[in-house]
């Protein structure tokens, strides 16, 4: 790579920070000079979050103590919180409540779904290249509900449904790869085929539009400690379309979803809305941060977000076509927009050894074993300078780094 293209790649990247209308986020969030490139496994700290957890611990149960309860919104706080993430989600209000895992929401929704389906189905497809999580949680649902697990990758969907079909269970964006998944056109074909389209959200909230109104998923789950920021183990949301609400019948219905928790009666009556998908106490401490922390998208648009997403993926990629040398990596991630999350997952021999020394050298992303590199761009605080230098760095290390 000559001088003359490394500094016209610079400076094309100068161009697109200078032109970025989110480039002011940036300063919302607690980073330092290196690159942060792992906003898909855990988003960064917005820098006004410490101060609203103070006043969380010391005043509202320090000070106030029980009267939090009612006084400082605890009690409401799963349904406000889900209302926050609902417009990033493209969900209206009264469909998310907030609490619990990921993989806990996911047991609720895909009980619940073979629940909604109804009888003479016995079948759940379950996205085959799923995050493990999600795997293991639908095939102990399926084993609880007497149901046949169809493990099937995303795009075999629609050739999989038939009439003994009762649950999909599908991501959005693939964990590995960052393959974006047709969610439009796969919630259709469910919906053709009389099932519930179950819609796993962890690696796309945050990093472009879902539409989960506007394209009639059934139900969905996701967490909020990639690129919603929300803090490490920052408690999941569970969507469930209102049309779907009367009929949600949880598979752990406890007592914060009792239509009357304060009744203490020994039947269980659920309670209207999204508070049917709550179970227990909310974990206040961690819910409350991750309100605190939904602060920085007032005022952003998803829109907005995705087209930086693109931006910076195709410059990145871009760039790592220039610096490294042909043949030492490979993308998983796909060219085309419209399957193309917001992450890019290189496939490179010793992948363990590459990223050790990327890391060392500022430039943070992960690996998935046993050979992809991922790089995780969080359109709120990475830039283009950023993608650039990632890419650079990359291509030094790999110089470094015998090829395999
Ligand atoms: C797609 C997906 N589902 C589920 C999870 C895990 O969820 P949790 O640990 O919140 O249960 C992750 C974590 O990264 C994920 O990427």
């Amino acid at each position: 790579m000559s001088e003359t293209s490394r500094d016209a790649l610079r400076e094309r990247a100068s161009k697109l920070d200078a032109a970025d209308p989110l480039a002011p986020q940036r300063g919302l969030f607690a980073l330092d000079d290196g690159v942060y490139l792992d906003g898909n496994s855990l988003g960064a700290l917005p820098v006004h979050v410490p101060a609203r957890v103070q006043d969380v611990l010391t005043r509202q149960w320090g000070e106030l103590r029980i009267r939090s309860w009612d006084e400082s919104g605890w009690w409401t706080a799963p349904e406000r919180i889900g209302d926050r993430i609902a417009p990033l989600v493209g969900a209206s209000a009264g469909q998310i409540v907030v609490g619990d895992s990921t993989s806990v929401n996911v047991f609720k929704a895909v009980v619940a779904a073979t629940r909604l389906a109804g009888e003479g189905r016995d079948e759940i497809l379950v996205d085959a290249t799923t995050f493990p999580t999600d795997g293991y949680i639908a095939a102990s649902a399926a084993r609880l509900t007497g149901h046949r697990i169809v493990p099937v990758a995303p795009d075999g969907v629609p050739a999989a449904l038939g009439p003994r079909t009762a649950a999909v269970l599908l991501n959005q964006v693939d964990f590995r790869t960052g393959r974006l998944h047709d969610l439009p056109g796969l919630t259709a074909a469910v919906h053709a085929a009389g099932a519930i389209a179950v819609w796993d959200l962890c690696h796309s909230a945050g990093a472009l539009p879902v539409g989960l109104d506007e394209h009639g998923v059934d139900l969905a789950v996701g967490c909020t400690y990639k690129y919603l920021n929300g803090g490490p183990g920052s408690p999941a949301y569970l969507y469930v379309a209102e049309r779907h609400q009367a009929a949600f019948d949880s598979p752990l219905p406890g007592w914060n979803s009792h239509a009357d928790p304060f009744g203490m009666t020994p039947d269980y009556a659920p309670a209207d809305g999204s508070v049917r998908g709550r179970v227990g106490t909310p974990d206040i401490v961690s819910m409350l941060t991750l309100e605190a922390a939904l602060d920085v998208w007032d005022g952003v648009s998803v829109d907005a977000v995705r087209d930086k997403s693109l931006a910076l993926t195709d410059f990145f990629l871009e760039c790592v076509e220039a610096y490294v040398p042909a043949g030492r990596v490979t993308s998983l991630t796909p060219a085309a927009h419209a399957e193309r999350g917001s992450q890019v997952a290189l496939r490179c021999d010793d992948a363990e050894r590459v990223m050790r020394r990327l890391i060392e050298r500022g430039v943070v992303g992960d690996l998935r074993r046993p050979d992809v590199l991922r790089f995780g761009f969080t359109p709120l605080y990475v830039g283009f300078a950023d993608a650039e230098r990632a890419a650079r760095v990359l291509a030094e290390v790999l110089d470094e780094v015998p090829a395999g």
